[in-house]
């Protein structure tokens, strides 16, 4: 399948990460390569990027795609945990600019077979990478209750998350995403549905971060990332919800607070950790105008964070 989605909050990216010639840039989510290739073009002639994607069907596709660039850009199959294993054999001991960009790529959300969708029937799956050994099906099927309503909870905020895991339970065996769909919203009082948006909506977020690791991924991933940029350098981050936001408002606001040592306070264990200072104080969130050609960056929020130590 083509890759196709429309890059979010391009713009802004490129403005906070502002490629320069003879930079080095990390994009861990290539997807179908919009804002990689924005960073290419602004870069060039000499700037470099490397990108990792969990998905192989977007470094073949990529590699082919992007392949006026090949000189200045590395693709790898490869979670972007691994920032730190690309630069090391890359030889890079710095990046100038690093983006993660954490939504869902519409090619992928619109093919049923990957089973991301509540709209389309297809089989329960929701891996990012085919490798992962955990899909949707081993999360709706084999789960206990309770660590099904740990999920729905914290990573769907579901309300209705203790009566949604009983009803999955009740139901098993559940095959089909539409399957799926029709248990949750049957599971909550129609009074109770959401007006915007899908009933089964926050269930399904909640299933996809746990089949991918999202959060505890990208908890891994910005310390790595932090340590790589050089200083000036720029880390941006667009999510899609409000849990991901929350770790980079977090992981941002802890690596800017002063030194212990310049309050006079004993000096903990991050006292050498390097320093950021955010860009924004609030989330940056696309136009009216950006929003009205691409109605599905409606939750983007991109924060981003220069290094200063
Ligand atoms: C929203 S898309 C990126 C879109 C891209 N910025 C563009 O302009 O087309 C997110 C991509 O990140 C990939 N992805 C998600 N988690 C990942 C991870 N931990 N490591 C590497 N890739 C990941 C997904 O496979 C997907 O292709």
């Amino acid at each position: 399948m083509g890759l196709y989605h429309v890059p979010v909050l391009l713009k802004e990216v490129i403005e906070v990460v502002a490629p320069k010639d003879n930079g080095r840039y990390f994009d861990g989510t290539l997807g179908a390569g919009g804002h990689a290739k924005a960073i290419l073009d602004h870069s060039a002639p000499r700037g470099l990027l490397a990108g990792t994607d969990l998905d192989q069907n977007v470094i073949t596709e990529l590699s082919k795609q992007l392949s006026v660039y090949e000189k200045r850009m590395y693709l790898f199959n490869k979670n972007y945990t691994a920032i730190d294993y690309i630069c090391s054999i890359l030889g890079w001991d710095s990046l100038d600019g690093i983006i993660l960009d954490l939504g869902i790529s519409s090619f992928v959300l619109e093919d049923p077979k990957r089973g991301f969708s509540f709209l389309r029937e297809g089989p329960l799956d929701m891996r990012f990478s085919l490798d992962n050994p955990l899909n949707a099906h081993k999360v709706v099927n084999a789960y206990p209750e309770d660590k099904l309503t740990w999920i729905l909870n914290n990573y769907g905020g579901e309300r209705f998350a203790p009566r949604i895991a009983r009803a999955i339970i009740k139901a098993r065996t559940i095959e089909t995403t539409i399957e799926l769909a029709n248990v949750v919203r049957s599971a909550i009082p129609k009074r109770f549905w959401p007006k915007k948006i899908h009933p089964a909506t926050k269930t399904f977020q909640a299933i996809r971060i746990e089949v991918n690791k999202e959060i505890s991924n990208l908890e891994e991933f910005l310390p790595k990332a932090v340590s790589l940029l050089c200083p000036g350098g720029t880390v941006a981050i667009i999510s899609f919800h409000s849990l991901e936001d929350r770790v980079v408002k977090q992981f941002f606001a802890a690596r800017s607070r002063p030194h212990n040592r310049s309050i006079g306070l004993p000096v903990l264990d991050d006292g050498e950790q390097p320093r950021l200072a955010s860009i924004f104080k609030k989330p940056i969130t696309p136009s009216p105008g950006e929003l009205s050609c691409n109605p599905r960056a409606r939750s983007a929020r991109l924060r981003a964070a220069r290094r200063i130590s």
